[in-house]
Protein backbone atom coordinates (compact mmCIF):
# COMPACT_ATOMS: atom_id res chain seq x y z
CA UNK A 1 0.00 0.00 0.00
CA UNK A 2 1.41 3.22 -1.04
CA UNK A 3 2.34 5.66 1.92
CA UNK A 4 -0.58 8.00 0.76
CA UNK A 5 -3.56 5.76 0.84
CA UNK A 6 -2.25 4.63 4.67
CA UNK A 7 -5.67 5.03 6.23
CA UNK A 8 -5.45 7.39 9.43
CA UNK A 9 -8.43 7.28 12.37
CA UNK A 10 -9.32 10.14 14.46
CA UNK A 11 -8.49 8.06 17.15
CA UNK A 12 -7.38 4.57 17.85
CA UNK A 13 -8.35 3.44 21.71
CA UNK A 14 -6.88 -0.75 20.25
CA UNK A 15 -3.23 0.37 21.00
CA UNK A 16 -3.97 1.24 24.69
CA UNK A 17 -6.16 -1.54 25.64
CA UNK A 18 -4.05 -3.92 24.58
CA UNK A 19 -1.51 -2.78 26.94
CA UNK A 20 -3.64 -2.86 30.26
CA UNK A 21 -5.54 -5.73 28.93
CA UNK A 22 -4.37 -8.40 31.49
CA UNK A 23 -3.75 -6.02 34.49
CA UNK A 24 -8.04 -4.99 33.55
CA UNK A 25 -9.28 -8.58 32.90
CA UNK A 26 -7.79 -9.84 36.42
CA UNK A 27 -9.31 -7.15 38.35
CA UNK A 28 -12.66 -8.00 36.63
CA UNK A 29 -11.92 -11.66 37.71
CA UNK A 30 -11.15 -10.48 41.61
CA UNK A 31 -14.51 -8.23 41.20
CA UNK A 32 -16.32 -11.55 40.02
CA UNK A 33 -14.79 -13.60 43.14
CA UNK A 34 -15.79 -10.64 45.06
CA UNK A 35 -19.19 -11.08 44.25
CA UNK A 36 -18.92 -6.78 44.19
CA UNK A 37 -19.92 -5.44 41.22
CA UNK A 38 -20.87 -2.05 41.91
CA UNK A 39 -20.10 0.70 44.23
CA UNK A 40 -17.49 -1.39 46.20
CA UNK A 41 -13.95 -1.25 46.88
CA UNK A 42 -12.48 -0.87 43.44
CA UNK A 43 -14.93 2.51 43.20
CA UNK A 44 -14.11 3.66 46.71
CA UNK A 45 -10.16 3.19 46.02
CA UNK A 46 -10.61 4.80 42.22
CA UNK A 47 -12.64 7.52 44.01
CA UNK A 48 -9.31 8.06 46.95
CA UNK A 49 -7.21 8.21 44.04
CA UNK A 50 -9.32 10.51 41.86
CA UNK A 51 -9.28 13.23 44.60
CA UNK A 52 -5.87 12.78 44.93
CA UNK A 53 -4.85 13.79 41.84
CA UNK A 54 -7.33 16.36 41.24
CA UNK A 55 -6.44 18.03 44.50
CA UNK A 56 -9.73 17.88 46.25
CA UNK A 57 -11.07 16.35 49.44
CA UNK A 58 -13.98 14.63 47.70
CA UNK A 59 -14.96 12.32 44.24
CA UNK A 60 -18.10 10.91 43.68
CA UNK A 61 -18.49 8.26 41.27
CA UNK A 62 -21.27 8.45 39.30
CA UNK A 63 -22.64 6.45 36.14
CA UNK A 64 -21.56 9.25 33.53
CA UNK A 65 -20.55 13.01 33.17
CA UNK A 66 -23.98 13.81 32.17
CA UNK A 67 -25.25 12.97 35.20
CA UNK A 68 -22.10 14.73 37.22
CA UNK A 69 -23.64 17.79 35.96
CA UNK A 70 -27.52 17.06 36.92
CA UNK A 71 -26.06 15.81 40.68
CA UNK A 72 -24.10 19.01 40.98
CA UNK A 73 -27.14 21.12 39.71
CA UNK A 74 -29.24 19.47 42.27
CA UNK A 75 -26.55 19.49 45.04
CA UNK A 76 -26.57 23.06 44.64
CA UNK A 77 -30.87 23.29 44.93
CA UNK A 78 -30.46 24.71 41.30
CA UNK A 79 -33.76 24.21 39.54
CA UNK A 80 -36.84 26.01 38.50
CA UNK A 81 -36.66 29.73 37.94
CA UNK A 82 -32.85 29.71 37.90
CA UNK A 83 -30.51 30.67 35.29
CA UNK A 84 -27.20 29.22 34.91
CA UNK A 85 -25.05 31.11 32.21
CA UNK A 86 -23.15 28.66 29.86
CA UNK A 87 -21.40 28.75 27.18
CA UNK A 88 -22.51 27.89 23.67
CA UNK A 89 -19.68 25.89 22.26
CA UNK A 90 -19.63 22.77 24.06
CA UNK A 91 -20.87 19.08 23.76
CA UNK A 92 -24.79 19.55 24.42
CA UNK A 93 -24.75 17.81 27.77
CA UNK A 94 -23.66 20.67 29.25
CA UNK A 95 -26.25 22.91 28.89
CA UNK A 96 -29.16 19.85 28.69
CA UNK A 97 -27.83 19.20 32.13
CA UNK A 98 -29.43 22.26 33.03
CA UNK A 99 -32.50 21.66 31.61
CA UNK A 100 -32.83 18.49 33.21
CA UNK A 101 -33.20 20.03 36.05
CA UNK A 102 -36.11 22.77 35.51
CA UNK A 103 -33.61 25.68 35.12
CA UNK A 104 -32.78 27.43 31.88
CA UNK A 105 -29.77 27.88 30.46
CA UNK A 106 -28.49 31.58 29.54
CA UNK A 107 -25.44 31.24 26.93
CA UNK A 108 -22.70 33.80 26.96
CA UNK A 109 -20.10 34.38 23.96
CA UNK A 110 -16.73 32.59 23.84
CA UNK A 111 -13.25 33.95 23.54
CA UNK A 112 -11.86 33.93 19.79
CA UNK A 113 -7.92 32.38 21.25
CA UNK A 114 -9.67 28.73 22.98
CA UNK A 115 -13.03 28.90 22.96
CA UNK A 116 -13.97 29.28 26.16
CA UNK A 117 -16.56 31.18 27.79
CA UNK A 118 -15.77 35.09 27.63
CA UNK A 119 -16.23 36.40 31.46
CA UNK A 120 -17.18 39.60 29.98
CA UNK A 121 -19.63 37.77 28.09
CA UNK A 122 -20.75 36.51 31.21
CA UNK A 123 -20.83 39.52 33.21
CA UNK A 124 -23.67 41.06 30.83
CA UNK A 125 -25.51 38.10 31.28
CA UNK A 126 -25.98 38.18 35.17
CA UNK A 127 -29.15 39.28 36.12
CA UNK A 128 -31.53 38.56 39.35
CA UNK A 129 -32.17 34.57 38.48
CA UNK A 130 -28.46 33.71 37.84
CA UNK A 131 -27.69 30.89 40.57
CA UNK A 132 -24.55 29.39 38.76
CA UNK A 133 -22.16 29.62 36.31
CA UNK A 134 -21.53 26.66 34.06
CA UNK A 135 -17.71 26.85 32.14
CA UNK A 136 -16.58 23.98 29.80
CA UNK A 137 -12.97 23.78 29.76
CA UNK A 138 -13.40 22.64 26.09
CA UNK A 139 -10.67 20.38 24.05
CA UNK A 140 -8.46 19.81 26.65
CA UNK A 141 -8.02 23.56 27.85
CA UNK A 142 -9.48 25.06 30.87
CA UNK A 143 -10.99 28.40 30.70
CA UNK A 144 -10.45 32.09 32.20
CA UNK A 145 -11.09 30.19 35.69
CA UNK A 146 -9.56 33.79 37.48
CA UNK A 147 -11.84 35.47 35.92
CA UNK A 148 -15.07 33.56 36.24
CA UNK A 149 -14.04 33.04 39.86
CA UNK A 150 -13.47 36.39 41.29
CA UNK A 151 -17.29 37.50 38.83
CA UNK A 152 -18.94 34.58 41.14
CA UNK A 153 -18.11 35.87 44.06
CA UNK A 154 -18.54 39.29 43.47
CA UNK A 155 -22.16 38.11 43.18
CA UNK A 156 -22.34 34.79 45.20
CA UNK A 157 -22.92 32.84 42.54
CA UNK A 158 -22.02 28.97 42.38
CA UNK A 159 -19.46 27.51 39.73
CA UNK A 160 -19.75 24.42 38.38
CA UNK A 161 -16.27 23.56 35.97
CA UNK A 162 -17.22 21.50 33.22
CA UNK A 163 -13.58 19.29 33.03
CA UNK A 164 -15.38 16.23 31.14
CA UNK A 165 -12.67 17.50 28.07
CA UNK A 166 -9.63 18.29 30.21
CA UNK A 167 -8.79 15.89 33.00
CA UNK A 168 -5.48 16.97 34.05
CA UNK A 169 -5.60 20.25 32.94
CA UNK A 170 -3.87 22.57 35.01
CA UNK A 171 -4.73 26.82 35.93
CA UNK A 172 -0.98 27.91 37.18
CA UNK A 173 -0.66 24.91 39.78
CA UNK A 174 -4.24 23.70 40.14
CA UNK A 175 -6.07 21.16 38.37
CA UNK A 176 -8.95 22.02 36.66
CA UNK A 177 -12.07 20.49 38.87
CA UNK A 178 -10.46 21.68 42.28
CA UNK A 179 -11.08 25.46 41.28
CA UNK A 180 -14.94 25.72 41.22
CA UNK A 181 -17.48 24.57 43.94
CA UNK A 182 -17.59 21.53 42.22
CA UNK A 183 -15.58 20.11 39.04
CA UNK A 184 -17.85 17.49 36.41
CA UNK A 185 -16.12 14.88 34.77
CA UNK A 186 -16.50 12.31 32.37
CA UNK A 187 -14.99 8.92 31.64
CA UNK A 188 -16.84 8.42 28.07
CA UNK A 189 -14.18 6.14 26.10
CA UNK A 190 -12.53 8.71 24.28
CA UNK A 191 -12.16 11.45 26.65
CA UNK A 192 -8.18 11.61 28.11
CA UNK A 193 -9.02 9.36 30.71
CA UNK A 194 -11.42 7.25 29.33
CA UNK A 195 -12.88 4.00 30.33
CA UNK A 196 -14.57 0.80 28.60
CA UNK A 197 -17.93 2.15 29.16
CA UNK A 198 -20.09 5.00 30.54
CA UNK A 199 -18.92 6.57 33.98
CA UNK A 200 -18.13 10.32 35.38
CA UNK A 201 -17.27 11.56 38.97
CA UNK A 202 -17.93 14.56 40.70
CA UNK A 203 -15.27 16.46 42.61
CA UNK A 204 -15.55 19.06 45.91
CA UNK A 205 -14.28 20.43 48.91
CA UNK A 206 -17.59 20.95 50.32
CA UNK A 207 -18.81 18.17 52.55
CA UNK A 208 -22.41 19.03 52.21
CA UNK A 209 -22.00 18.61 48.40
CA UNK A 210 -20.28 15.22 48.75
CA UNK A 211 -22.71 13.97 51.11
CA UNK A 212 -25.41 14.94 49.19
CA UNK A 213 -23.99 13.17 45.91
CA UNK A 214 -23.56 10.07 47.38
CA UNK A 215 -27.69 10.02 48.60
CA UNK A 216 -28.69 11.38 44.95
CA UNK A 217 -26.83 8.82 43.29
CA UNK A 218 -28.32 5.78 45.14
CA UNK A 219 -31.76 6.64 44.95
CA UNK A 220 -32.01 9.88 48.13
CA UNK A 221 -31.38 6.78 50.43
CA UNK A 222 -29.24 7.41 53.77
CA UNK A 223 -29.08 3.61 54.31
CA UNK A 224 -30.50 0.59 53.01
CA UNK A 225 -34.30 0.56 51.55
CA UNK A 226 -34.49 4.39 54.20
CA UNK A 227 -34.92 6.75 51.03
CA UNK A 228 -35.14 10.55 52.48
CA UNK A 229 -35.25 12.07 48.95
CA UNK A 230 -36.16 11.50 45.21
CA UNK A 231 -32.53 10.88 43.73
CA UNK A 232 -31.73 8.34 40.83
CA UNK A 233 -29.75 5.59 39.66
CA UNK A 234 -26.02 6.49 38.83
CA UNK A 235 -23.87 4.34 40.22
CA UNK A 236 -20.16 3.43 38.74
CA UNK A 237 -19.52 -0.72 38.54
CA UNK A 238 -16.31 -1.74 39.82
CA UNK A 239 -15.42 -3.05 36.09
CA UNK A 240 -15.01 0.38 35.04
CA UNK A 241 -13.46 1.46 38.37
CA UNK A 242 -10.85 -0.91 37.93
CA UNK A 243 -9.75 -0.13 34.52
CA UNK A 244 -9.96 3.72 35.23
CA UNK A 245 -7.61 2.92 37.96
CA UNK A 246 -5.00 1.16 36.06
CA UNK A 247 -5.61 3.99 33.60
CA UNK A 248 -5.22 6.72 36.27
CA UNK A 249 -1.89 5.43 37.15
CA UNK A 250 -0.48 5.87 33.37
CA UNK A 251 -2.03 9.08 33.10
CA UNK A 252 0.88 11.68 33.22
CA UNK A 253 2.19 9.61 30.26
CA UNK A 254 -0.89 9.44 27.84
CA UNK A 255 -1.14 13.25 28.28
CA UNK A 256 2.87 13.70 27.24
CA UNK A 257 2.17 11.43 24.54
CA UNK A 258 -1.14 14.02 23.40
CA UNK A 259 1.08 16.99 23.77
CA UNK A 260 3.85 15.16 21.81
CA UNK A 261 1.33 15.17 19.29
CA UNK A 262 0.32 18.37 19.23
CA UNK A 263 3.48 20.01 19.60
CA UNK A 264 4.24 18.60 16.24
CA UNK A 265 1.08 19.77 14.57
CA UNK A 266 1.50 23.24 16.17
CA UNK A 267 5.59 23.10 14.76
CA UNK A 268 4.30 22.27 11.03
CA UNK A 269 1.37 24.87 10.95
CA UNK A 270 3.59 27.53 12.65
CA UNK A 271 3.07 30.71 10.07
CA UNK A 272 0.70 28.99 7.72
CA UNK A 273 -3.20 30.08 6.92
CA UNK A 274 -3.70 27.22 9.85
CA UNK A 275 -4.29 28.31 13.75
CA UNK A 276 -3.59 26.01 16.20
CA UNK A 277 -4.84 25.88 19.80
CA UNK A 278 -3.24 28.39 22.30
CA UNK A 279 -3.10 27.84 25.71
CA UNK A 280 -3.15 30.86 28.33
CA UNK A 281 0.14 31.75 29.87
CA UNK A 282 0.62 29.64 33.10
CA UNK A 283 -1.91 26.89 32.10
CA UNK A 284 -1.20 23.59 30.66
CA UNK A 285 -3.46 21.72 28.03
CA UNK A 286 -4.22 18.15 27.89
CA UNK A 287 -5.59 17.82 24.05
CA UNK A 288 -8.51 15.92 24.25
CA UNK A 289 -8.55 17.63 20.61
CA UNK A 290 -6.28 19.56 18.73
CA UNK A 291 -8.40 22.33 16.87
CA UNK A 292 -7.93 23.87 14.48
CA UNK A 293 -9.11 27.18 12.73
CA UNK A 294 -9.06 28.23 8.96
CA UNK A 295 -11.42 30.24 6.79
CA UNK A 296 -11.11 27.61 4.39
CA UNK A 297 -12.14 24.58 6.85
CA UNK A 298 -14.54 22.64 4.68
CA UNK A 299 -12.16 22.00 2.16
CA UNK A 300 -9.28 20.99 4.49
CA UNK A 301 -12.05 18.28 6.15
CA UNK A 302 -12.83 17.13 2.40
CA UNK A 303 -8.78 16.56 1.46
CA UNK A 304 -8.84 14.83 4.93
CA UNK A 305 -11.69 12.93 4.12
CA UNK A 306 -10.27 11.93 0.14
CA UNK A 307 -6.83 10.78 1.73
CA UNK A 308 -8.84 8.51 4.33
CA UNK A 309 -8.25 10.97 7.93
CA UNK A 310 -10.62 11.10 10.44
CA UNK A 311 -11.37 14.56 11.00
CA UNK A 312 -14.27 15.89 13.38
CA UNK A 313 -16.42 18.91 13.13
CA UNK A 314 -16.54 20.33 16.83
CA UNK A 315 -18.68 21.86 16.60
CA UNK A 316 -20.81 22.61 13.88
CA UNK A 317 -23.39 24.80 15.28
CA UNK A 318 -23.67 26.90 18.47
CA UNK A 319 -26.15 25.66 20.70
CA UNK A 320 -28.07 28.73 20.86
CA UNK A 321 -29.10 27.88 17.45
CA UNK A 322 -30.17 24.37 17.91
CA UNK A 323 -33.94 24.09 17.13
CA UNK A 324 -34.21 22.69 20.99
CA UNK A 325 -33.45 26.27 22.24
CA UNK A 326 -35.55 28.29 19.63
CA UNK A 327 -37.92 29.38 22.50
CA UNK A 328 -35.00 31.03 24.20
CA UNK A 329 -34.99 33.18 21.49
CA UNK A 330 -31.49 33.74 20.26
CA UNK A 331 -30.59 34.63 16.61
CA UNK A 332 -27.79 34.61 13.99
CA UNK A 333 -25.80 36.87 15.19
CA UNK A 334 -26.62 36.66 19.18
CA UNK A 335 -23.08 35.24 19.87
CA UNK A 336 -20.95 36.04 16.62
CA UNK A 337 -17.39 34.71 18.23
CA UNK A 338 -18.95 31.25 18.81
CA UNK A 339 -20.97 31.66 15.14
CA UNK A 340 -17.69 32.17 13.60
CA UNK A 341 -15.75 29.24 15.37
CA UNK A 342 -18.25 27.25 14.25
CA UNK A 343 -17.41 27.57 10.40
CA UNK A 344 -13.98 27.79 10.76
CA UNK A 345 -13.32 24.79 13.14
CA UNK A 346 -11.91 21.22 12.53
CA UNK A 347 -10.52 18.58 14.58
CA UNK A 348 -7.19 16.71 13.82
CA UNK A 349 -6.31 12.93 14.99
CA UNK A 350 -4.26 13.16 18.70
CA UNK A 351 -4.38 10.18 20.85
CA UNK A 352 -1.03 8.80 22.89
CA UNK A 353 1.31 6.57 20.59
CA UNK A 354 -0.17 8.30 17.72
CA UNK A 355 2.89 6.89 14.66
CA UNK A 356 4.67 9.64 13.68
CA UNK A 357 4.14 8.65 9.80
CA UNK A 358 -0.06 9.09 10.62
CA UNK A 359 0.89 13.13 12.38
CA UNK A 360 3.40 13.76 9.04
CA UNK A 361 0.56 12.45 6.48
CA UNK A 362 -2.33 14.91 8.58
CA UNK A 363 0.15 17.97 8.24
CA UNK A 364 0.92 17.59 4.92
CA UNK A 365 -2.26 17.30 3.76
CA UNK A 366 -4.01 19.61 5.82
CA UNK A 367 -0.85 22.03 4.34
CA UNK A 368 -2.11 20.56 0.65
CA UNK A 369 -5.54 21.76 1.11
CA UNK A 370 -4.46 25.17 1.83
CA UNK A 371 -1.82 25.75 -1.15
C1 LIG B 1 -18.07 19.06 27.50
C2 LIG B 1 -18.86 17.83 27.83
N1 LIG B 1 -19.70 17.85 28.87
C3 LIG B 1 -20.41 16.76 29.23
C4 LIG B 1 -20.29 15.58 28.54
C5 LIG B 1 -21.15 14.42 28.93
O1 LIG B 1 -20.43 13.29 29.32
P1 LIG B 1 -21.06 11.83 29.20
O2 LIG B 1 -21.08 11.47 27.74
O3 LIG B 1 -20.13 10.96 29.98
O4 LIG B 1 -22.42 11.87 29.79
C6 LIG B 1 -19.42 15.50 27.46
C7 LIG B 1 -19.27 14.24 26.71
O5 LIG B 1 -18.86 14.17 25.60
C8 LIG B 1 -18.67 16.66 27.09
O6 LIG B 1 -17.83 16.65 26.07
Amino acid sequence: MSESVIPVPFLDLTAQFKDLEGEWLEAVRASGARGSFILGPQVSAFEREFAEYVGVKHAIAVANGTDSLVLSLRALNIGRGDEVITTPFTFFASAEAIDVVGATPVFADILPDDFTLDPESVRERIGPKTRAILPVHIFGHAADMDSIMELAREHGLAVIEDCAQCFGARVGDRVTGSIGTTGSFSFYPTKVLGGYGDGGMVTTNSAQIDERIRRLRNHGAIKPFIHVEVGCNSRLDEIQAAALRIKLRGIDAAITGRRRVAETYSRRFAGTAVRGPTTRTGDAHVYNLYTIRTARRDQVRQRLTDRQIGSSLCYPQGLHLQDVYRHLGYQPGSLPVCEQATTEVLSLPVYPGMPDAHIARVCQTVLDALD
